[in-house]
């Protein structure tokens, strides 16, 4: 049989960060803002006109923006926030579900200096205090469906100046919060657009770790540099392109290359604010003629849960180019969307640190199902032994996943939290937290992660922080929060519970247990399941060994206990 791989030339056999820098008229020390650049830029170069954002939400609402409208709506949201009194550096939360507001509020943030945070808007108050309170956040964009967890909070957030909401429309709002209504308020045609330079910071994503609370990942104006270069090679974006990445903006995929990558590339993007569907998902590619998908492994596996012939009813055939982060993409997947779709999904491997794709399957690449790919042009990757912090020369050894810091979009740092972010460097290797072994071919295959976080539909979700949700319910005395094996999901979380004295586990309090966290945190970080046990794995320090009861949820080797007890 002939093989289905469609080679092509190299499309990358002379791509570095340069390129990128030329194609952008950017030269080093120059003002680089990347609210400008995925709008005013546009507009300069003739493409005011064109379609920048196709949206649509639940109940089927549709408008339509362009480029231009983009640059006007950013700036109006840039001269309101500076017109309160915002001042450049200081950061700004985006706390919406995937309205248009959110995307130009992002670009707006940047405009006037301001460091844009994104939160996912199913957080609960917990997961939104944790978060603006490390931040010192001066200001939040919100909804008025969302608003009553800010209120709930706020007595406790000294720094937090100003709250504004989007749709308050005619309805009244609380003292000390302010209506904002895009449709309605002057369009500012001109903004002087704050003259960040390369190493300016620019997003503040959280992210979760295996120890604390989560993680302020600190990135700069200048990683641009890498998304542009990403998004137009590893997702092919060209000129007539109409672009779906199905991520929320509080998550870095939605940003990168649900905002940045894209816009700077002057893309036509489409959203969808609404929840999974397979026959709703597949309408919306073949209604918009999407070209490119970006999605994700969870998502795929819905897909073929529900089966081909349900994607069959729908024309697709305008989908040329797909691919695909969060999690492990199994081979089954790859060959399934080969299927019925005509493509398969390339791989693609980062993180919020990297800010942009490090290791990848690129257009016309074989692709070996299963495997990541390899690193992309300008990125160092490799194997670590885990003893000796050198790479593996072996092939197939498996250890830890290693890059050499310095391209562009890599984080700065962690907000005030300088000894987190040495602390992921180990003999000049940035070290990803992840296992992988590399294949004669240099092909990356994906191991498991190296600590306890949780990988939960591709979101990442630390237990420190469920651990000390579940604390805070009356009835628990200790717990321990692990990755469970979900057919969909890959993870999700279990706690493992131990009761104050005198009270005894049954059905209705795990419910209980289950909706405190989910209220607190998120649906992502409430447990599916939980056992009550009455005493937990130690160390003789005291420190519960997650490690224990992970491997017993999928099956594996305990280990060497004794060792571990001595820790
Ligand atoms: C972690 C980063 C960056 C986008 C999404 C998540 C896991 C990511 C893959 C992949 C296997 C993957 C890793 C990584 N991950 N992509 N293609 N195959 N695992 O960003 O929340 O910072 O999570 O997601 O464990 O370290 P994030």
């Amino acid at each position: 049989m002939m093989s289905t791989v469609v080679t092509r030339p190299d499309p990358v056999a002379a791509v570095d960060w340069s390129n990128a820098e030329n194609a952008l008229g950017y030269r080093p020390g120059d003002v680089i803002n990347i609210g400008w650049h995925c709008s005013d830029r546009i507009c300069q170069e003739g493409r005011a006109a064109k379609t920048a954002l196709i949206w649509e939400d639940a109940a089927g609402a549709s408008r339509t923006y362009t480029f231009d409208d983009l640059r006007v709506h950013s700036n109006t949201i840039a001269d309101f926030l500076a017109g309160l009194g915002v001042q450049p550096g200081e950061r700004v939360c985006l706390f919406m579900d995937r309205i248009p507001e959110l995307y130009f509020g992002f670009l707006g943030v940047l405009k006037m200096g301001g460091i844009a945070q994104p939160l996912f808007s199913a957080f609960g108050d917990e997961s939104l205090m944790t978060r603006l309170a490390n931040a010192g956040t001066t200001a939040i964009i919100t909804q008025r469906k969302h608003v009553a967890k800010v209120r709930k909070i706020r007595a406790a957030l000294p720094d937090l100046r100003h709250v504004i909401v989007v749709d308050a429309h005619d309805a009244p709002l609380r003292e000390g919060e302010t209506a904002f209504d895009l449709d309605r308020a002057p369009r500012v045609e001109r903004f002087e657009v704050f003259p960040s330079t390369a190493e300016t910071p620019s997003v503040l994503h959280y992210t979760s770790g295996t120890t604390g609370l989560p993680k302020g990942a600190q990135h700069v104006h200048y990683s641009l540099i890498s998304q542009y270069l990403t998004a137009k090679v590893v997702l092919d974006l060209k000129e007539n392109d109409i672009y779906w990445c199905n991520a929320d903006p509080g998550w870095v995929t939605g940003t990168s290359y649900g905002i940045i990558g894209p816009w700077s590339n002057g893309t036509t993007q489409v959203v969808l604010d609404s929840g999974f569907s397979a026959d709703r998902w597949y309408a919306f590619l073949a209604k918009h003629r999407v070209t490119v998908w970006y999605s994700a492994p969870t998502a795929i596996r819905l897909l073929m849960r529900e089966g081909a012939a349900v994607a069959k009813h729908h024309d697709l055939s305008a989908l040329r180019h797909l691919a695909s982060v969060g999690e492990p993409l199994n081979a089954e997947a790859v060959i399934w969307s080969r299927e019925t779709f005509g493509h398969p999904f390339h791989d693609t491997f980062w993180q919020t640190e990297t800010g942009c794709i490090v290791i990848t399957n690129l257009p016309g690449m074989p692709i070996k199902p299963g495997s990541m790919g390899k690193p992309f042009p300008g990125i160092t990757a490799a194997v670590i032994d885990p003893k000796t912090y050198e790479p593996c020369t072996a092939p197939g050894r498996v250890g830890l996943i290693g890059l050499r810091p310095g391209w562009p979009s890599m984080i700065r740092g962690y907000w005030h939290n300088p000894d987190g972010y040495a602390r992921k460097f180990v003999n000049g290797w940035y070290l990803c937290g992840d296992r992988a072994s590399i294949d004669p071919d240099g092909y990356f295959w994906f191991v498991g992660r190296d600590d306890d976080v949780i990988n939960t539909g591709g979101h990442l979700v630390g237990p420190f922080e469920i651990e000390s949700a579940l604390l805070e319910h009356p009835a628990v005395a200790e717990s321990a929060a692990v990755a469970t094996p979900d057919l969909v999901n890959m993870e999700v979380v279990k706690a493992f519970v131990a009761l104050k004295p005198g009270i005894t586990g049954d059905e209705d309090l795990e419910l209980d247990i289950m909706n405190f966290v989910r209220k607190r945190l998120s649906p992502l970080a409430m447990p599916q399941a939980i056992e009550f046990v009455t005493s937990l794995p130690k160390t003789r320090s005291g420190k519960i060994v997650r490690r224990v009861l992970r491997a017993q949820e999928f099956g594996e080797p305990v280990g060497d206990i004794s060792t571990l007890m001595d820790e």
